[in-house]
This record gives structure tokens, sequence and C-alpha cells, in this order.
């Protein structure tokens, strides 16, 4: 399936970085250099099998890996396009499968039957694994920071493949279709959403979960969790379970992950408002003064919104009754009328800490949250956060911490507790894109006069720019998206990456520099229209706190045969060609830019994938014009800024997963020796109907690759290392 391209055109094993960049060494990431100098005094004996993550014996191949970590070329040969139900991974590589939905998380849990007979899925794997991180521990088990052999992965759990209200997958017949739902069902699908801590280790070459380890936890949809920021004690949090407003239950969609400058992990939210119902005569009850019903709309809770899987029918029971969004009661107190505006957050989780409660960070703005990116902390400045909301024709956020940044803060004693002291209180901002090149970021608070004197909504305090962030970026003006996913900075650089993954209701005539594409695409015969494909932005700002930036769209995503001057504007090729970006992070070890995709357009030629890049900055291409035929037979052209075209060197497909799957989450050792990543929801468009005949499933994987009972398809965790031992993408 490999490409019959010679290996010496892509091979460039050269230990040279070719950047003449004088910011580079300045910039590049702390952690980084840190670890270099480790590994060199650490020497052989650090880098061995008690210390090494290489699951292959040999350590000696990592040629291009340089003493100043980054890699100046990739140094695999790409993956061809696959519709194969598994795996394909680049030669010279391996993997291996080690923690699947429903996999036990204590010696007590019976082993997964996989056959929809399951229960107990608050000590199981949850479903969909998405965002990923790593907690490294040391060989007995403290957190570490350089050993390789021994960590937890904090998974998100976004959702459940289902199909008329039931997760089908999970129950033995496929469940209940219709209202009301059956309690045992709405309590497995409770249980499958939320987050994850495992702990995973490296033994005789083998890497496995350990069923039994002390830090395995689960936070689901029901968990109890904090409020902070300005949320916390608001009118907006006040709840029949909370009548202060300072706790709540669950965390829902987990989408992208960060990891703080502080060491502990955080998680977006995602498509949580899709989760509640509101009966149609929820506005007239709530009447005309009800600031909440702009909220709920703008949000996509119009009254009479039917909810995803139908919870709030279970029973007259608290736990399924707080699913029903509708002013009920006397007062907020009596019902939960305000529980959607319990989510929509970034929530932070000590790995470490299994005991301590999951805190909603409140300050970084209520929306479809994707991942978390930290731009690299400078001591005495700001922490700065960049986040997406990945909706159609949202917007670009970043929050500015009003705590300056200490170093010592670095390896703090109280994790969340220093989370308290950098997200609790800060401002927000939102992006206006300009058709020059330039861009600004607006400022949402009462400070900015857009939003103090905005008709759309009465502001009144920081609490309601934190929960109507979406209004208040509104009310300032801000540039609407293509479905802004995950962030990432170039430890290179500083730069932001932001997927923008695609955009169906993106018009020509509605195209602008930072969204410039809009085009129809045939998939199987079928029309689809808008961004089909998606495309990569960034960010160059002088300081991660000025308002102004810099920014060029790094990629378009297409087909290889796409149309080069509208379409295909970053020149794709066999190699490369993708479509809809959605993961994407920058290895610490390497500086390598994994981009994984959430495709459903090019997906009659190949499944979801995983590509390696090696950008450049922002302003290394130039400048494009698209045309667009509108529907009046008139012409329009925009012009955008486009990076410099990749190269075989410089962006590559190094994996594509089995069928119907979406590759998320990343992250590795330390060394840079063993990548994670999942691969969420294999067989999702199986009919629900086929629920009991294997046979009809659009993917059996990852059973049909030897891990674990029955045929039901399970998103899954998978660690990647090199044959030879040596760094990923070297
Ligand atoms: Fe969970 Fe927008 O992807
Ligand atoms: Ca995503
Ligand atoms: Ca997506
Ligand atoms: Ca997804």
């Amino acid at each position: 399936m490999q490409h019959d391209i010679r290996p010496d055109a892509l091979f460039n094993n050269e230990d040279s970085n070719t950047s003449a960049n004088p910011h580079f060494e300045q910039v590049l990431g702390a952690r980084l250099n840190r670890r270099n100098i480790l590994r060199g005094a650490m020497g052989a004996a650090g880098l061995g099998l008690a210390g090494g993550s290489a699951v292959a014996a040999g350590h000696g191949a990592q040629a291009s890996h340089k003493a100043g970590g980054a890699l100046s070329a990739l140094g695999f040969k790409p993956v061809a396009k696959s519709v194969a139900d598994q795996v394909s991974i680049a030669e010279g590589y391996q993997y291996q499968i080690i923690y699947a939905l429903g996999d036990p998380l204590d010696a007590n849990t019976p082993a997964f039957r996989n056959d929809g007979s399951d229960a107990d899925f608050e000590r199981r794997a949850g479903d969909h694994h998405d965002g990923m991180e790593w907690f490294g521990l040391s060989a007995n088990g403290r957190p570490s920071e350089q050993y390789n052999a021994r960590g937890l992965l904090a998974v998100n759990h976004e959702a459940t493949t289902d199909e008329k209200l039931t997760s089908f997958f999970l129950h033995a017949d496929g469940g209940k279709a219709s209202l009301p739902r059956r309690a045992d069902e709405v309590e497995k699908e409770l249980a499958i959403h939320g987050l994850s801590v495992v702990e995973i280790e490296a033994k005789n070459s083998k890497w496995a979960y350990q069923p039994a380890s002390r830090f395995n936890r689960r936070v689901t949809a029901m968990t109890e969790v904090e409020l902070h920021g300005p949320l916390r004690g608001s009118e907006h949090a006040i709840t029949r379970y909370s009548p202060d407003g300072t706790l709540a239950r669950g965390t829902l969609n987990n989408c992208g992950t960060g990891k703080t400058p502080w060491g502990s992990f955080v998680s977006g939210e995602e498509n949580w408002n899709g989760y509640f119902f509101r009966d149609a005569k929820d506005d007239e009850r709530r009447g005309k003064d009800d600031r909440q019903v702009a909220g709920l709309n703008r949000y996509g809770r119009k009254a009479g919104a039917a909810s995803r899987h139908g919870w709030e029918s279970a029973g007259e029971i608290d736990r399924y009754q707080r699913w029903n969004n509708g002013a009920l009661g006397k007062s907020a107190r009596d019902d939960y009328r305000n529980e959607m505006n319990t989510f929509g957050y970034v929530v932070e989780m000590d790995p470490y800490e299994p005991e301590l409660k999951v805190r909603k960070r409140s300050a970084l703005g209520r929306f479809a949250h994707e991942s978390v990116s930290f731009a690299k902390p400078v001591a005495g400045q700001p922490v700065v956060v960049y986040m997406g909301d990945d909706a159609r024709n949202e917007y670009l956020y970043k929050f500015v911490s009003a705590t300056k940044w200490d170093p010592k803060d670095a390896r703090p004693a109280n994790r969340l507790a220093t989370g308290d002291k950098y997200l609790n209180r800060g401002k927000l901002y939102a992006a206006r894109f300009g058709a020059d090149g330039s861009g600004e970021w607006l400022e949402l608070s009462l400070d900015n006069p857009a939003l103090a004197q905005y008709k759309g909504f009465a502001f009144k305090n920081e609490a309601d720019i934190a929960v109507f962030t979406r209004i208040a970026a509104d009310a300032a003006g801000a540039t609407k998206m293509d479905r802004p996913e995950w962030g990432g900075v170039n430890p290179r650089n500083g730069e932001l990456y932001i997927t923008l993954t695609n955009n169906s209701t993106r018009t020509p005539e509605r195209t602008d520099a930072a969204n410039p594409r809009s085009y129809t695409d045939l998939k199987n015969g079928k029309e689809q229209k808008g961004n089909v494909n998606g495309h990569i932005l960034r960010l160059a700002e002088a300081k991660p706190t000025d308002s102004a930036f810099k920014w060029d769209i790094y990629l378009f995503g297409a087909e290889a045969a796409a149309d080069s001057s509208n379409i295909n504007l970053s020149n794709l090729t066999d190699a490369s060609d993708m479509s809809s970006p959605d993961g994407l992070v920058f290895s610490p070890s390497t500086g390598i830019c994994w981009i994984q995709t959430d495709d459903g357009a090019y997906t009659d030629k190949s499944n979801c994938m995983l590509l390696a890049a090696i950008p450049g900055q922002v302003g290394d291409g130039g400048k494009k014009t698209v045309t667009h035929q509108l529907t009046d037979g008139s012409r329009r052209q925009v012009e955008t800024f486009v990076g410099k075209a990749p190269t075989e060197a410089t962006l590559k497909r190094f994996l594509v997963g089995p069928k119907d799957c979406e590759i998320t989450g990343w992250c590795e050792t330390p060394d840079g020796r063993a990548m994670f990543i999942n691969i969420q929801h294999p067989g999702e468009t199986t009919k629900m109907a086929d629920v009991g005949n294997p046979a009809k499933y659009t993917s059996q994987w990852p059973a049909n690759a030897g891990y674990g009972a029955g045929k039901r398809p399970r998103s899954a965790t998978i660690v990647i290392t090199k044959k030879d031992g040596g760094v990923i993408g070297s």
C-alpha cells in the first residue's frame, strides 16, 4: 500500500536545522531544552530499558533528532490513503491497542463482554476517546517529568455512537428508541461520558494499562464538580442541586485538552447544548425580562428543543429531571432552568490526585470548547490561553490572566490551587481578522463600549460575559470562522495554529480573507457545499499579551486532484491530501505538528488519518486570489494569504485509521519514543437495526485486530513506537 517514491527523495536525516530565525533558540519550549540536558546527563543508563519507552530492544536510530530537539525533515515514507478496516501505519512503525471502551478500571470490575450486557461504566473506560494528555510517573509511582516507561493518560470521553436517542452498541438489543427512555439504559449513557485517568506501563517490550492502579479514575456526567471563576455563586449557576451556585454535576462532550504550565489537565466541553430539553411553552413562562432566554437561543436551545438522548424522560427523579432546562418551579432554586449554564467550560483536573474534584474554569468563557493552548509562560507576564468555539461561524478566543506568571508555580505543591490563581480571573478576547493579513483581539469586558452599550443583551458584570461569551463576542464584532477546532502553539516560534475543520454554511458571497473558500464537491455522487475540506490558520503576535496579530493560512485541506487555483491552494499531493483537520498538537520533543482528521467528505477515498508536518512561519508564502462564481452569474474574488506550500519533507500522512473513525487525542512520552493517539467511533455509521448482526457493522475494530471480546466496534487508545526504538517521526 506504500507509495512508490524513491526513499532518498523522502529521507532527510540530516542533523541540521536550516532555519535562520534568530528567535529560534530563545523561544524553543523550555521542556524540550530541559529534557535534552537531562538526556545528556543521564547518558545510556537513562535511555535504557528501565526508563525507556521504546518497546523494541534497540534505542539506536535517532539520526535526525538533533541535540536541540527539533526535527528539520520527516524521516518516514508516507502511508497511502485507505478505506480498509484497520490501522495502517508508516513502514518501520508498530502499534498496540491498550485501552478501549468498557475496559475495567479496578480489579473488581469484570472483563468487558462487549455484547450490550455490561454495566458499571463508572468503573470502566468511557466511550469516544478524544483529547488526551500524558502525566508521567517514576518507576515507584511518583509524578515524573523524565521517566518514560510509566505514566497516566488523562482521556476525554466525548460522546457516544447513537441513533434515535440511544447509544445502541451499549445495549443488548440496541435500546429503546422512543420516549420515555429506560432508566437502566440512561444510566449507562450518563456514565460513558466524561473523563478517565488510567495508568499505563511498558514492561518487557509491551505497553499495558494497569487495571488495579490507585490513580485510575472516572468523571462522568453525574460526578460532582466545583464551579470557579465569575460563574461561581452568580445568579446563572443557581439550581435545585446547588442553591448557592457553587457546585454542579458532571462534565460533558469533552473534546480537546491541554496541559497547564503548572502540570494539571484541562479539557474543553463542546456539544453539551444538545443534551437539554426545553418545552415549547418555556419562553412564555420565563417572560420577556428573563435574560436567560436570549442566552438559551444563542446557545442553540430554543423553546421546544428536543434533547439528544432524552435523558430527562427516564423518570421523575432528580438525576433525570436535571436535563429538563425549563423554568418549571417557583424559582431557579426549585428547578433546573439554569442547569445548561453549568456546562460549556474548560474544566481542570489533577490526574495525580484522584480525590480532588474537577473545577470548571468559567473565566475562560462558555462556548463549544475544543482544546486549550497555553502560550509559553513568561515570568512576570500574564498566562495566555488560546481557544476555539467549534460551531459553524463561531469565534476564536484568548484568555489573559490577571495574575502574572511566577516560574516557581511550574512545580507547585497544589496544582488545582495554582489553577485558581491563574484561571479564575482575567480578560477574554475574541479575534477579528483583517483582509490585509492583520488581526485584532477584541476585549470582552464592560470596558469595551461595544459590550457596555450592546442592544442585544444587557451585560452587567463579569459573570454575564463568562456565561454568555458568544453574545459578548457578537457585540464586539469578532470574525465568524469555519468551525475552530484544536489549537497548538509552535514551540519553535510561539505562533498559534488553529484548525478550521469545515463549514457547510460558508457561501461564496460570505467568504472572507481568513475563510476564503466555498465550493461544491462530490462524495459518491452526493453534493457537499461550503468550505468542504477545512483549513489551518496561524497567528503571530509580537507578545502573547498583544492585541494585534498577523495571520496567514498554513494549509488548505483538499483532494490532491482538486482545482489548484481555488481549492487545492496548498498543492497537496497523494502523500499529503486530507480533509477536515481537527486535532492538532505540536510534539514537545521533536516540534512536529501532528494533524488529525475528523472527516465526512473525503471518506469515500480514505478513512480519517494522522499527518506529520514541519511548518514554517506566518508570511513564508504569499497572497492568492480565490475566484467564486456567484448564483447570479457574477464573479467574486477574495484575496487571502497562504503559507509556503509543503513538500514531502515537511508534510505527509503517517497513519490511517479503521472505518468510520476519527483520529484524535495526542500525547507522547518525554523522550518522544512512544506516541499515544485515540481512534474514536469506528463503525459510527452502522445502523441501529443491525446491532445484532456483526457482519453489517461498518467496522469491527478493534476486535478484528485481536483486542477484546465481542465484535462491536470500540473507541480505543493505541500506542505507536518505532520498531528500531527511535524517536517518532525521525
Ligand atoms: Fe469534538 Fe469539534 O470536535
Ligand atoms: Ca474535535
Ligand atoms: Ca470535528
Ligand atoms: Ca468527534
